[in-house]
């Protein structure tokens, strides 16, 4: 009897990777993943080893460049294009996501980003407007225009959860993060902002994840990458988080067990935030 009872779990394991199933019966939608770096790709396999449904969405042009279709295949999810900065197809989206997933929403993942400016290598005092105001929309104001339509669509259950990436760019100076840090800073605000009223309004939490360094299209597309990945790798008590940490991280907020945790901008970067200097840093400067 017992053997059959490990044997089972042992079976169910397997079936669901070796989940434990924290997200059972829940439904989200993912933005953000392009190809298997992305740090939206790795939640979206960990929502899925967790028990999630979901949607996936970008926009047309990633869906085009990018290698989702495998990963939906992998997620057994359907693909909806969206851009962000689009109310009218957020609409579209959260409707058919809906319609597709057989009822409201338990999650949502921002994990989006992109600077103009920091493409074209525009040096931070020679900013093109034009790309500032992009920036701002993609990286920042987006996150408001998720969580509008959701609440005016009132497609998020109670108790929900919306996570959004963010960097610590926002708080201090990284040169190289340009125009950047002010959208993550919009965008931190804003989950504070709409976290009081969704918070009051359907008990949705909203929050966002203050992830260190990593190796992504977007990431690697800051000047100095590597050289800052390395100093916070050397900074941190716990080493970086890579890509995969962070997924669990985010699968954790969409549970049921994180349920009062809002309004927060939540550090994961092995404790890199609050670390003055480290010994390894102090060596690197003795003659
Ligand atoms: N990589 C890092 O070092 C790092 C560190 C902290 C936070 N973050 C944040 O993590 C998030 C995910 O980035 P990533 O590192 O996985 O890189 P990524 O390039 O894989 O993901 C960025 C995504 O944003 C999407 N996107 C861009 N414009 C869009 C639009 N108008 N509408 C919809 N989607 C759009 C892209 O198609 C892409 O899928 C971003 O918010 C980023 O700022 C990244």
């Amino acid at each position: 009897m017992v053997i059959l009872t490990v044997l089972s779990y042992i079976c169910h394991k397997i079936e669901r990777n070796m989940g434990n199933n924290i997200l059972k019966g829940k439904k989200g939608i993912i933005f953000g993943a392009l190809d298997e770096k992305s740090i939206a790709w790795k939640v979206a396999l960990k929502a899925h080893e967790e028990g999630a449904e979901f949607v996936l969405t970008n926009t047309a042009l990633a869906l085009r460049m990018g290698t989702i279709n495998q990963l939906a295949e992998a997620c057994n999810a359907k693909i909806i294009p969206s851009d962000v900065t689009v109310v009218e197809e957020l609409e579209t989206l959260f409707n058919e996501s809906v319609q597709a997933l057989g009822g409201k929403l338990d999650f949502v993942l921002h994990s989006v980003g992109m600077s103009p400016n920091v493409r074209k290598k525009r040096p931070y005092d020679d900013l093109n407007y034009d790309f500032f105001l992009k920036t701002l929309d993609i990286s920042g104001v987006s996150l408001h225009k998720v969580l509008q339509t959701a609440m005016k669509l009132d497609a998020i259950n109670e108790w929900g959860s919306v996570v959004a990436l963010t960097y610590i760019a926002s708080q201090r100076v990284f040169p190289d993060y340009s125009d950047m840090a002010q959208a993550k800073a919009v965008l931190e605000s804003i989950v504070r902002s709409f976290g009081y009223q969704y918070g009051m309004a359907k008990k949705v939490r909203v929050n966002s994840i203050s992830q260190s360094p990593t190796n992504t299209t977007a990431g690697s597309g800051v000047g100095g990458f590597d050289a800052f990945y390395q100093f916070a790798e050397k900074m941190s008590p716990l080493g970086n988080a890579s890509a995969e940490e962070c997924a669990d991280y985010c699968v954790s907020l969409f549970s049921d067990y994180t349920r009062k945790v809002t309004m927060q901008n939540l550090f994961h970067d092995g404790g890199y935030s609050f670390t003055g200097i480290s010994s390894e840093i102090m060596e690197s400067f003795k003659g």
